[in-house]
């Protein structure tokens, strides 16, 4: 049985974190498949068209160093509402979602566009100020010149036009369990994450054993 987890939400709502902490939980593989987004727009930065940068991205495009500065994140939501290059970047996430074995994939539209048939889908979410004060955290522990208030300016730009545009916004799939993480501290949100994850794998082998 090959179990595909998608996790979704807005920015720095937890997906990372809670992915991680599931797929080593379980013992799957995990794709960031926002790191593809914020690599396309950093080769943007650099010069070249979205298409071509999402056409051509290369392993070594993911590792690097600045995909986690606020202009990458700005870069990558701007090429991220550009159909070809959606399209550019469906073949890779599909295979990895297939892959034996179990797959956590997190990002904004992987429940309802790129795996509609996961078998467990969770949209985490958090308040725009919480999601704000631990991405400014996260950010500021770096050594990046970042203010609480543009921060959150950032979150909610990157947030309005993820959820505005056309082609596969940020949206909870229909069948997605939310889970909102403003109050939760990082270990009771996986908690609840592996409790979801475990009650879909039980009800999926269920229905995979019944003869009917
Ligand atoms: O992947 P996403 O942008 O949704 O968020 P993340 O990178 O997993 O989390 C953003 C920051 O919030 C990280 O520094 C986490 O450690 C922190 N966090 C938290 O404090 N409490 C949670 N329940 C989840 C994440
Ligand atoms: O970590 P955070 O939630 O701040 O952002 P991310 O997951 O690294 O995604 C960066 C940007 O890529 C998002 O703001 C989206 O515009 C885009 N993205 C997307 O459109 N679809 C995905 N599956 C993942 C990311």
């Amino acid at each position: 049985m090959t179990i595909t987890i998608a996790i979704d939400g807005p920015a720095a709502a937890g997906k990372g974190t809670i992915s991680k902490a599931v797929a080593a939980r379980f013992g799957y593989g995990h794709l960031d498949t926002g790191l593809l987004y914020r690599a396309v727009g950093a080769r943007v930065l650099d010069g070249e068209s979205p298409l071509e940068a999402a056409e051509n991205l290369r392993p070594e495009d993911l590792t690097r160093e600045d995909l986690r500065s606020a202009d990458a994140a700005r870069s990558a939501s701007q090429v991220a509402a550009l159909p070809d290059v959606r399209a550019a970047l469906v073949d890779f996430q599909r295979a990895f979602a297939r892959r034996q074995g179990g797959a956590v994939l997190d990002g904004r539209d992987i429940g309802t566009v790129i795996c509609p048939e996961a078998e467990v889908k969770l949209f985490v979410t958090a308040s725009d100020a919480v999601r704000a004060d631990r991405r400014y955290r996260e950010m500021a522990a770096t050594g990046a010149e970042v203010t609480p208030e543009g921060v959150l300016a950032d979150l909610r730009e990157r947030d309005a036009r993820d959820s505005a545009r056309a082609t596969a916004p940020l949206k909870p799939a229909e069948d997605a369990v939310v889970l909102d993480t403003s109050e939760m501290e990082i270990g009771e949100a996986v908690a609840q994450a592996v409790a979801v994850i475990e009650a879909a794998i039980a009800s999926t082998q269920m229905r995979d054993d019944d003869p009917a």
